[in-house]
């Protein structure tokens, strides 16, 4: 497929991800007015979508049902915006610009973001716990649990804490993968797992495309750390050079640039390699790990 199939493939998706939240976040008008319009101001018109465009491309392998993939989407793209809004508060990061805009604690105050980052969470459980998402139960239970141990403190919540732990300090290597699988591969390898249990898939399919996650997940921290340091402000939509600023122990400060670098090749590498039994069906999936080491924010 061709980079201009991706483009257009991507656009597509971020449209339909785009109307699907918008169906199913809570309108301005109702009550408590000023929280619905906080959580919608997080979540819509903005942010490149890469772990709803990874359910999509996970799905396409298992031949899932359109409308379970737009529900599962929904639940990532909640999660991890609620994520962010948390990790811009003045307590954690303290940043002012999120995809081009005031972050939530500046543009709302920060008892609110604190709000929207509760109320975004649960309702991606609403969504997930929907009577029928998948036709078998017991499969929905497990997807439920598994994205609530992903966020939780032995995921992403947890991966948060020990980056904040981390500010200031030299950590091995050992330590540098651990916390960056968590903070951020977490939700990310949930994206590609529960796209595909929307569908049917054999344990060892599974099993592979599990460890692809794994592999994407560390792979896009890896380079949201290169872009910190390498890429501007305005490209990034949000501020350039904070890791740095705020002494955040990176795979750039602890390898240099250029050890960052052949690191997300390496890890390219292994991602397709985890994807070679696949055929066609994994094209998407492929293209979209050339897009997270090649994208530019
Ligand atoms: C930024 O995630 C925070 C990390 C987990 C690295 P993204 O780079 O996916 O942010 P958006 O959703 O495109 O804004
Ligand atoms: C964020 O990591 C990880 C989560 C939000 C869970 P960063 O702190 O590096 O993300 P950015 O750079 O602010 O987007
Ligand atoms: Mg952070
Ligand atoms: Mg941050
Ligand atoms: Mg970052």
């Amino acid at each position: 497929m061709s980079e201009h199939g991706l483009g257009a493939w991507m656009r597509a998706r971020q449209n339909q991800i785009e109307a699907a939240l918008e169906q199913r976040l809570p309108a301005v008008h109702i009550a408590p007015q000023r929280l619905h319009e906080a959580m919608r101001y997080a979540t819509l018109g903005g942010g490149k979508r890469v772990r709803p465009l990874l359910v999509f491309a996970s799905g396409e392998i298992t031949n899932a049902a359109p409308t379970a993939l737009d529900t599962v989407a929904c639940a990532l793209e909640l999660i991890h915006v609620y994520s962010l809004v948390h990790d811009d508060l003045p307590c954690m990061d303290d940043d002012t610009l999120r995809r081009g805009k005031p972050t939530v604690h500046v543009e709302f105050d920060d008892a609110t973001a604190l709000l929207v980052g509760d109320a975004l969470q649960t309702l991606a459980f609403q969504l997930l716990a929907e009577a029928g998402l998948v036709n078998d139960a017991a499969r929905q239970l497990i997807m439920i649990e598994h994205l609530a141990r992903a966020s939780g403190s032995r995921g992403m919540a947890g991966g948060q804490a020990l980056d904040l732990s981390a500010v200031g300090l030299q950590i091995s290597r050992a330590e540098l993968e651990f916390m960056h699988l968590h903070k951020t591969g977490a939700l990310i390898r949930s994206a590609v797992l529960l796209g595909a249990l929307c569908g049917e898939i054999d344990p060892p399919q599974l099993e592979a495309l599990d460890r692809f996650g794994k592999t994407i997940g560390l792979l896009f921290q890896v380079v949201d750390d290169i872009l910190d340091a390498e890429a501007d402000t305005a490209t990034l939509g949000k501020t350039a050079g904070k890791d740095a600023a705020h002494n955040k122990p990176t795979y750039v400060t602890l390898l240099g640039a250029a050890e960052a670098h052949v690191l997300a090749a390496e890890l390219r590498t292994q991602a397709h390699a985890a994807l070679a039994d696949f055929g066609a069906s994994a094209q998407r999936l492929r293209e979209l790990t050339d897009f997270i080491v090649d994208r530019s924010f």
